[in-house]
């Protein structure tokens, strides 16, 4: 019986892993285009207590899916709403967004 709990758990853990990455593979590119050039790294040139680290969404509340594809959607001066002015698709946001999540757990 644990055998078989064991493999479902590793199961469900690889096929989440899997989707995971395929999204934030993708999201490297639109980040390294769009953002980047204020987030570089993870940080935060313009607002540095504001940087994309762990701790730092945490702290401010940015640290969910929905929360970041919101930040990114609508902006938030002097940050441009990317999803708002038609740079970037619904589907970018989500890719991105995974990116960030990823990259901030694994401290970039
Ligand atoms: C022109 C510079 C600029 C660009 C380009 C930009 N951002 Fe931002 N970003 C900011 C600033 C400034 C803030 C802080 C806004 C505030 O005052 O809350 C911010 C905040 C954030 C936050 C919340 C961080 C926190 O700790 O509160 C996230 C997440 C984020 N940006 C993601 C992105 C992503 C993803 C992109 C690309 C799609 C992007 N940003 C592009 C300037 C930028």
């Amino acid at each position: 019986m644990k055998t078989v709990i064991s493999a479902i758990v590793l199961l469900l853990a690889c096929t989440t892993n899997i989707s995971f990455a395929e999204d934030a593979t993708k999201g490297e590119a639109i980040f390294t285009s769009n953002c980047a050039g204020c987030h570089a790294g993870g940080k935060n040139f313009m607002s540095p207590h504001k940087s994309l680290s762990k701790e730092d969404l945490e702290k401010n509340q940015v640290n969910t899916t929905a929360a970041i594809i919101n930040q990114i959607t609508n902006g938030k001066s002097p940050m441009p709403g990317f999803g708002k002015l038609g740079i970037l698709s619904t589907t970018d946001i989500e890719n991105v967004t995974a990116y960030v999540l990823q990259k901030s757990t694994a401290g970039w």
